[in-house]
């Protein structure tokens, strides 16, 4: 898969000196759906509207279907569909009107064909002549995603769309975006919910105070997540791993003073009061246990907390 968005070193200090994004790369695959995690001030939106030609990067590249988003602004622009984070729609216009406009403001000649087609696939065809004010919250943030699909772009950007939204709907937003991307848009969204990148991502990536802390296929950072360690410290040292203890993955410590124990939370069982069992049968005393979760873990846990009011 070819990659069509590509973010080189991006910098981004704000004027009265907040620097939201420090130096940020990242690639985008055509056709896929990343899903950027990272709690409040991340950095989330800033990226987006450095990608979408809103906000001015201080430093740094970024391409978008091979266009800079600087010297070739309007090609790289005409590519994408964005769905900002707050809702800012026209109250009395109609849902069909609302959409029209949306494709006009892109220099497109109008086509109710399809905006037909968008308004089905949301499901909103029905509500097509309704007044915007008249909309439940869940319909219109379809509303503006079908404006920003209104003029056919490539990659669609979604800027939290399930904040603040109720559980029903957050599914059915996680529905629709499955079904744009059956029809071969490139989807990213931002969220501060681990679940929902998880239900939704092929990829996920992880950013915090301006920084992409990783970015990886969602199944690796799955199983990655449920590792946890286990330190036990030995009261004698040993040279090797017993050749009883085989059997489970076991390292020996630096200097032969313990043992680390690597095992999966999510499994159905751990191991560990067998291994503890075995141990003793080998005449092994412990001094002590630690627990240690992967680092992969201490970054959810430091965004969950950096979340907390
Ligand atoms: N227009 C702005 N002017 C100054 N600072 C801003 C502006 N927009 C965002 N920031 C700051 O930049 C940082 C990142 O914000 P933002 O990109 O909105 O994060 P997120 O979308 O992840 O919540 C925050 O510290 C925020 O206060
Ligand atoms: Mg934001």
């Amino acid at each position: 898969m070819s990659d069509i968005v590509v973010v080189r070193d991006l910098e981004k200090t704000y004027e009265g000196g907040v620097t939201a994004l420090r130096r940020v790369s990242l690639d985008i695959r055509q056709g896929e759906i990343l899903a950027l995690l990272g709690p409040n001030g991340a950095g989330k939106t800033t990226l987006i509207s450095c990608i979408c030609g809103i906000s001015q990067p201080t430093s740094g590249t970024i391409t978008v279907g091979g266009h800079d988003t600087i010297a070739d602004y309007r090609a790289a622009r005409a590519l994408i569909g964005l769905v900002p984070q707050e809702i800012n729609l026209e109250p009395f216009e109609t849902v069909m009107n609302t959409v029209r406009f949306s494709r006009g403001l892109f220099g497109k000649g109008s086509d109710d064909g399809l905006i037909e087609r968008v308004l089905r696939q949301l499901s909103l065809w029905d509500k097509r002549d309704a007044k915007v004010m008249a909309l439940s919250g869940g319909m219109k943030r379809r509303v503006l995603i079908a404006k920003a699909l209104s003029h056919e772009p490539r990659v669609l950007f979604l800027d939290e769309p399930t904040a603040g939204v109720d559980v029903e709907l957050r599914r059915d937003m996680w529905d629709t975006v499955a079904r744009l991307k059956g029809e071969g848009v490139t989807i990213i969204l931002t969220t501060h919910y681990i679940e929902e990148a998880e239900a939704m991502a092929d990829r996920i990536g992880v950013i915090a105070k301006g920084d992409i802390q990783l970015v990886e296929d969602k199944e690796t950072l799955m199983r990655r997540l449920g590792q946890k360690q286990m330190t036990i410290e030995l009261h004698d040292t040993l040279s090797e791993v017993p050749a009883g203890l085989e059997r489970y993955d076991l390292a020996l410590g630096e200097d032969g003073h313990s043992l680390i124990y690597s095992y999966d939370t999510q499994g159905a069982r751990t191991g560990i009061t067998k291994l503890l069992s075995d141990l003793a049968a080998e005449g092994i005393v412990l001094r002590d246990i630690q627990t240690r979760q992967s680092s992969l873990e201490d970054i959810f846990v430091g965004l969950v907390r950096e979340d907390a009011p």
